[in-house]
Order: C-alpha cells, then structure tokens, then sequence
C-alpha cells in the first residue's frame, strides 16, 4: 500500500525548475530518503507534499486519497505531519507545553474525537516525550535544551499530531556524532514500534544509508535515481552528482 505518492509534480520559481516532474511513493512503513545536492528541490517537494505551497501541476496521494492542494492543518487531520529545516517550537513554553499546544490543535479540530480533558492531554504528552527520551525535560524551554534535544522535541510534536506519516527536514543537521545516533534510533522506532511512515530529506548519507529502505535522488528539480542503498551506493549517475 502507498502511503505517499507523487504524480509528476511540478514547480517552477520563475525560470527556476525547482521542481520538475517529480513522481515518487513511499510505502506504508517505510522509510525513505530523499537526498541530493543543495538547491536540489528537496525541500520545495515537501512544501508542496505538506500544503506549504501549490503545485503549478501534478497530484499528492495520502493513502490513496488526492490532496493536492490542501492546507497544512486540513492534511495534519488527515494523518500527515512534518518536521521543519528551521525548528518551530513555541520558545516560551515548557517541552511539556509545547506538547500539549500540539495535542489539543488536533483533539479540538477533529469533530470526531472528543477534546481530552487535561489530565489525559498531560498523561499522553508524557508518554510521547518517554518515547523521545524527553520526559525528564519535559519542564525545560526549548532554549534550555541541548540542539539534538531540540530537534527530538520537533519529532516529537510531529508524532503526537497522531500521523500516519511524517515528512522531516533534515533532522540531524548540525547534530553531534552522538546526537546523530540517538536521531537515527527516533527515526527507526517511528518506523518500527510507533508504526509511523517516514519521508526524510537528509544531507548526512551514513544517517541515509543507515535508516532508510529505499532512496530518492534528486538533482536540479528531478528524479536521479531511485533504489535500495545499496543500489544508489552503486549508481554511476549518483557519484556523477556528489563526486563530479
Ligand atoms: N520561494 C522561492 N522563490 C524562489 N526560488 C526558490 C524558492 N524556494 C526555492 N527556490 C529555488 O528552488 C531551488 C530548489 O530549492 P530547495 O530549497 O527546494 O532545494 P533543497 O534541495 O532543499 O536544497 P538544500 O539542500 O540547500 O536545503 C533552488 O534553486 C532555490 O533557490
Ligand atoms: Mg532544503
């Protein structure tokens, strides 16, 4: 079952073609990484994945269903989050807070589910930040948090929005080798306890090749190459783009 698909999607910026015909999926329970130089079109393909912007053309499937177009908040109802490249916590709330802003947003727009109370809101943020090693910070602001710290915390408030999938921007970015390895630990346990399907744009290819199942190329707006890690490791086109 694909979780996430594109269909020849497109954007262009002027004469830019940041993104140029993109068709990619991502299997539910998978973990995929997209990859490519700076200025590739990563980041434009999440905006236009997680309802940032439009694409001048082309579709996005979420569990099969069309939601190209979309607003953000209509797609986090419907099961898809994301992490940013800039981190966007509230700076004056406690992680615990932080949490809790996350957790009533949906508990209160989804007329189906009934607004927690606030002990149950409490109890369920606790057990999201145990599952990211934060609930002895839970009582810190994010300035008082280390900055692997506070990229968990993103992933964190990510997870607790309920997804199905959730799209990160490169998550171990100016991360410590140790702060890497606790990130590429998350991003496993999304995967295979919480049950949670990953698309990453990520720079640090020992963290891509460690983690994901499959991987996206992109170069100049456009698929490269597509493939196991092993499999991109060894696609001529691949060393051309990062070697040449
Ligand atoms: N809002 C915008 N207006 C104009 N040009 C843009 C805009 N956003 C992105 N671009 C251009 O589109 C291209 C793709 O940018 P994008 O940020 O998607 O690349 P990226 O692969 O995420 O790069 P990086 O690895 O540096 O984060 C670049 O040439 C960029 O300058
Ligand atoms: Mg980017």
């Amino acid at each position: 079952m694909k979780a996430l698909e594109t269909r020849n999607l497109r954007k262009y910026f002027g004469n830019v073609r940041a993104v140029d015909g993109v068709s990619i999926h991502v299997d539910q329970g998978e973990i995929v990484s997209l990859v490519g130089p700076n200025g590739a079109g990563k980041t434009t393909l999440l905006n236009l994945i997680s309802g940032l912007i439009k694409p001048d053309s082309g579709e996005v499937y979420l569990m099969g269903e069309d939601i190209t177009g979309k607003s953000p908040n209509q797609l986090v109802s419907k099961g898809l989050a994301r992490c940013f490249q800039i981190s966007n916590v509230f700076e004056d709330l406690t992680v615990l807070e932080n949490l809790l802003v996350a957790i009533h947003s949906i508990s209160g727009t989804i007329s189906m589910t009934k607004r927690l109370d606030d002990s149950e809101a409490v109890e369920k943020a606790m057990k999201i930040l145990k599952e990211f090693n934060l609930d002895v910070k839970a009582h810190l602001t994010p300035k008082e948090l280390s900055h692997g710290d506070r990229k968990l915390l993103d992933v964190a408030i990510a997870y607790s929005l309920n997804p199905k999938v959730i799209l990160l921007d490169e998550p171990t970015a100016a991360m410590s080798y140790r702060e890497k390895k606790t990130t590429v630990g998350v991003i496993k346990k999304l995967r295979d306890q919480l049950r949670v399907t990953v698309l990453l744009v990520e720079h640090d290819l020992d963290v891509v090749y460690e983690v994901s199942d499959r991987i996206v190329v992109m170069h100049q707006g456009q698929i490269l190459s597509v493939g196991t890690p092993e499999e991109v490791r060894e696609d001529p086109k691949v060393k051309e783009v990062y070697l040449g």
